[in-house]
């Protein structure tokens, strides 16, 4: 038997053990779905307090509660290691490791070259790879393939590998890693078809694309097209600021048009680990194939210069009410990149509050799932969420609207409000600076 027959037959019977390397938002939830319909998984990671977290069955992704995770610890269906030298024992293994940028907006491949380089160690026949790490276009067939081929072995002979991206939105309570349909594009025919086997156990929706840099490319432009609408959405803001237009008002009633027109709403400034940073892989490809991507750098500007208006607003709403910055004492809501998650990645509510704080501003935050962060170099700890200390601040900013934060309660005992999240829609008050 061929070693692709052997590996189909393996994958098709659920028995092929399933690597995930990098147990963080992306990677956990993979391998719990996995988990959940009987395939033994292994996770890798070099974090070893999250691998004892996970071999204890505790969970520290919000979406995956430890209920859930726990069973499948107990059951042997789910094991953490650091030791990647039991890559040997994995059938199948999806790479899931961070892909940030350095300081120079470039991207910063080493994470995906460690856990290629991880692989290439145990690389054995009847292996199939998928990386599901956004990347730019081209890193599997230019960085991936040419590493793992380094060993001897072949690809759609010996071992597979595709490309896969990961779409999922942590926070959303409705779309899931299961019922998101998913994206793949294999080297070869059989890298595809092994893949889609693999993830139909797991996976509602599979969707199947020519190649790996179509498949990385359409995550790219999925993303792109976020961060282009955003920053128009943005840019609304400014141009209705001059107009003195309420931004809110508009998008909403040109949201009641039911064909061409899809809403997207401004906020505080992009967070997160994909939409401020994967335009960045895109433009840096084409870049070096003398190309400018334009929309990207211009989004870029707009949505990057969001925080800056946002602290203006501030400035200028207190000096409305006769206060200095300096002295003032400045409440956030919210230091999340968005409602309701506990992820501070990029958060613009951190540039926001460092900006004020270098104006000479008292600046306190209150958060009950970010309760802890550090900033400049200093922790600081979440206030309580209560009339007192609403009352207390000279100005209060709404920038990621929890839940948990009774509107009402936010309006009645504020001095002075900037509400970058129209939480505050339908309430109309002097006191209220909407963005
Ligand atoms: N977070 C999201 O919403 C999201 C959504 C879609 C796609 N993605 C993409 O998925 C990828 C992973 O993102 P994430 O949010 O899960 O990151 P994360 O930081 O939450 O998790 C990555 C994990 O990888 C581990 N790690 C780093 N280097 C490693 C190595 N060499 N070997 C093993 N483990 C290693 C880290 O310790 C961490 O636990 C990124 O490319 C990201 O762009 C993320």
């Amino acid at each position: 038997m061929s070693t692709y027959q052997e590996l189909h037959d393996k994958i098709s019977s659920k028995n092929a053990v399933l690597g995930v390397i990098g147990l963080g938002y992306v990677g956990l939830p993979l391998a719990v779905e996995f988990a959940h319909v009987g395939v033994t998984v292994i996770g890798f990671d070099v974090d070893e307090k999250k691998v004892s977290q996970i071999n204890r069955g505790e969970s520290y992704i919000q979406d995956i509660k430890s209920d859930v995770l726990k069973p499948e610890v107990d059951a042997g269906r789910i094991c953490a290691t650091s030791d990647f030298s039991r890559l040997q024992e994995a059938d199948v293994i999806s790479i899931c490791v961070p892909t940030p940028l350095r300081k120079t907006k470039d991207p910063d491949m080493s994470y995906i070259f460690k856990a290629v380089n991880s692989i290439k160690g145990e690389l054995r026949k009847g292996q199939l790879v998928i990386l599901e790490s956004t990347t730019y276009p081209g890193t599997t067939d230019e960085m991936v393939l040419p590493m793992l081929e380094e060993t001897g072995l072949k690809v759609g002979k010996d071992f597979f590998l595709s490309f896969s991206p990961e779409r999922v939105d942590p926070g959303n309570a409705i779309y899931t890693t299961k019922n998101t349909p998913k994206v793949i594009g294999g080297i070869t025919q059989e890298c595809t078809t092994l893949t889609q086997i693999m993830y139909a156990h797991a996976i509602d929706n599979l969707v199947l694309v020519s190649s790996p840099i179509s498949a990385e490319m359409v995550k790219l432009y999925e993303n792109t097209f976020r961060a282009v609408n955003i920053a128009m959405a943005n840019e609304m803001v400014l141009m209705c600021d001059k107009l003195g237009v309420d931004v809110w008002e508009v998008i909403d009633a040109a949201a009641t048009k039911p064909f061409g027109f899809m809403p997207f709403y401004p906020g505080p400034g992009l967070g997160g680990h994909c939409i401020p940073i994967d335009p960045h892989y895109l433009s840096w490809k084409l870049k070096t194939l003398d190309y400018d991507a334009r929309f990207i750098s211009l989004a870029g500007d707009i949505n990057s210069g969001m925080p800056q208006y946002v602290a203006d607003k501030t400035v200028l709403a207190l000096n409305s009410d006769g206060k200095a910055t300096k002295g003032a004492s400045v409440l956030i809501l919210g230091v999340a990149y968005k409602p309701n998650i506990n992820d501070l990645r990029e958060s613009p509510a951190l540039d926001i509050m460092s900006k004020l704080l270098s104006l000479g501003a008292k600046v306190q935050f209150q958060d009950d799932l970010n309760p802890n962060m550090r900033l400049d170099g200093v922790d600081h700890k979440s206030v309580a969420f209560d009339t007192a200390t609403l009352a207390s601040a000279d100005v209060v900013l709404i920038l990621a609207n929890h839940s948990y934060m009774d509107i009402q309660t936010i309006v009645q005992h504020s001095t002075l409000i900037i509400d970058a999240r129209n939480a505050t829609k339908g309430i109309r008050a002097n006191h209220i600076h909407k963005l």
